[in-house]
């Protein structure tokens, strides 16, 4: 990470935390997790008391579950230790002792875990993509499917389109009440560099502020752009049934997404587009 700054001694860029806007910027436990609760119930008649996140990074997410009902137990797994202990500091010191007793973090790699079996498992922010290889992608698969319990549900997310093979920058304004001495910020999703004979992708994250300062490469990623039909081959291959795809309604009027996804058999040749794999292992 590089920092570059007017001001050395006193930026925002100083005082700001990279996970702290990162998770403002891409992450919102509350509708996440609302979604994949409800979808859970609406596809298995069930409720999601067992949740596993894998990538978890800071574990916002798993946090955010086990606070949702005093049944809920998450597990989360990353490999980076700064990052889970992160998450360890700002977001599960910051629960009620029986929240912080139902949730585990693991600094493991997810190709590796599995017991204890969870009902569901979430590969959320197009994570999984740093396997650049379909026997790595089917490994990790593999290793979900058997980390989960009879009629368990896998979720991803992907991401597509024509924009997302295009070189540039897309910066987004994001709003900050907090009184950090920070205010609002700009993230910035910049695609680096795209192969279009392998699909390797570098993607990375810019945050600036408004004294001018920022933060460049806050976060780096070498990921392999995988496209939906490779994605669902891999886990039919991996043994999930059902497996299909989530996709996001339009606003006849506005013509805009609704946030709203729903089981569809076909897309809609989008710019850019958010869609959710979602795949379940046989029932007992
Ligand atoms: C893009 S961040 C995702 C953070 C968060 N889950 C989210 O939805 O925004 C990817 C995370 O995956 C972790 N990671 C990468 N490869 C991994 C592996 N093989 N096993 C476990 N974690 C891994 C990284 O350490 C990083 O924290």
């Amino acid at each position: 990470m590089t920092r570059r700054n007017q001001n050395p001694s006193s930026s925002m860029a100083d005082l700001a935390d990279p996970h702290d806007l990162y998770q403002k910027s891409v992450q919102s436990p509350d509708n996440d997790m609302n979604f994949l609760s409800n979808y859970f119930k609406e596809y298995t008649g069930e409720a999601l008391r067992h949740f596993r996140e894998d990538f978890c990074g800071t574990a916002y997410l798993s946090a955010y579950f086990v606070t949702q009902h005093v049944k809920n137990h998450a597990i989360g797994v990353d490999l980076d230790w700064p990052t889970l202990n992160w998450g360890i500091k700002h977001n599960i010191s910051t629960l009620a002792p029986d929240q912080q007793q139902r949730i585990s973090l693991l600094n493991e790699n997810v190709l590796d875990v599995q017991p204890p079996r969870s009902q569901m498992i979430a590969a959320l922010n197009f994570s999984y993509m740093v396997f650049h290889d379909r026997a790595t992608l089917l490994q990790y698969l593999t290793n979900a499917k058997e980390s989960l319990q009879p009629g368990g549900v896998m979720v991803m997310d992907i991401w597509g389109g024509s924009e997302s093979q295009v070189l540039q920058e897309e910066a987004r304004e994001i709003e900050n009440s907090e009184d950090d001495n920070i205010g609002d910020f700009i993230f910035t999703w910049d695609q680096d560099t795209f192969d279009p004979m392998t699909h390797l992708y570098t993607t990375r994250i810019h945050f600036s502020f408004s004294d001018d300062s920022e933060i460049r490469d806050a976060f780096v990623y070498d990921w392999r752009l995988w496209t939906i039909p490779e994605v669902i081959e891999i886990m039919t291959e991996a043994g999930f049934q059902d497996c299909h795809v989530l996709w996001e309604g339009t606003d006849p009027d506005t013509k805009e997404g609704t946030a709203i996804y729903e089981r569809t058999e076909k897309g809609d040749a989008d710019l850019a587009w958010i869609a959710y794999l979602v795949g379940h292992t046989p029932s007992a």
